[in-house]
């Protein structure tokens, strides 16, 4: 552990983590962008700077990137970090000057209108590359990169074409903090084929990698589930029970054990995919394994990993 300074307030931090995340865990608040726990930080958006003053030496840093030291002094709004946030801001509002969580922190930092340089104004991407940064070290697809250089920088598939390996899970969605990624699911989606227009069924689309994917139904309700792709692909990867690609969830029902054939090995426990197994004792004095009901999911993977077969499927209906 270190100990450091941030607002004047004396707080401990493991070594080798963010200035962030230890204001964070201490209820210190900085804004940032293109930060994001799930993804590595990147340092692109610049709007989490504080001023660190470490022996006679002050610098302005990212906090998303810039680790906590010993004895290291941290400001989170300094009179030099609020004209840098507000200088990174009037930037950031020249170039998105209708993305509505711009113009809210703008706003805050008393900022009334976009400055003429470098105004742009119909974009709605920051180039923060928190979709570019999900979809490489997340979802591991790598559909999606940045193209261009100065004013001609963008997010797109490569060669502005059709995203090939982009599975259409929406993480780059899911993450954009401007929300100009939209992910659409389309009822009756058609295809042209040689003997005219034909009904193909569900399709999810993602217009902004020209992505289009057809989607998987419910065994069971038909309704749609996911993008076949995006199933096949982790059919691929896990080992999960069939049931966890074709039926939807709503309509698995809770699994049950034969606690004659459970010997309490607890083989179940670490591969259910949800954590609804637990060991118990029971009456007799036994470990046997419980399914919490209300936490099965119902994709039956524990069946797969039982090796006394004591998990019960209930009948579908
Ligand atoms: S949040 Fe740190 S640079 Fe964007």
């Amino acid at each position: 552990m270190v100990q450091l300074t941030i607002n004047g307030k004396k707080i401990k931090a493991a070594k080798g983590e963010t200035i962030l995340k230890a204001a964070r865990d201490n209820g210190i608040h900085i804004p940032t962008l293109c930060s994001n726990d799930a993804v590595e930080p990147y340092g692109s958006c610049r709007l989490c700077v504080v001023e660190i003053t470490s022996g006679a030496m002050t610098s302005i840093e990212t906090s998303c990137t810039y680790p906590v030291a010993e004895g290291m002094d941290v400001s989170t709004d300094s009179p030099a970090v609020m004209k840098a946030r507000k200088a990174v801001l009037e930037l950031l509002l020249a170039r998105c000057p209708n993305v509505k969580i711009i113009k809210e922190l703008a706003a805050e930092y008393g900022i009334e209108k976009p400055g003429d340089h470098l105004f742009m104004e119909n974009e709605y991407c920051i180039l923060c590359g928190l979709c570019v940064r999900g979809c490489h070290e997340i979802v591991q697809a790598g559909a999606i990169s940045y193209s261009g250089n100065g004013k001609n920088k963008k997010v797109e598939a490569p060669f502005g074409e059709e995203a090939e390996s982009c599975i259409g899970c929406g993480s780059c969605a899911f993450v954009c903090p401007t929300g100009i990624i939209k992910v659409r699911d389309v009822a009756k989606a058609t295809e042209n084929m040689p003997g005219g227009e034909v009904e193909i069924g569900t399709e999810r689309v993602i217009d902004n990698w020209n992505r289009n994917l057809k989607m998987q139904t419910c065994k069971i309700s038909g309704n749609p589930i996911a993008p076949e792709y995006m199933l096949k692909r982790f059919q691929q990867t896990m080992l999960l029970s069939p049931q966890f690609f074709n039926i939807s969830m709503g309509r698995r029902e809770p699994l049950t054990v034969d606690e004659d054939l459970c010997v309490g090995c607890g083989s179940c426990l670490e591969e259910c995919p949800v954590g609804a197994m637990r060991l118990i004792v029971n009456d007799k004095n036994e470990i046997r394994n419980n399914i919490m009901s209300n936490h099965c999911c119902g994709c039956q993977t524990c069946t797969i990993y039982c090796v006394r077969s004591a998990i019960k499927v209930p009948a579908m209906a």
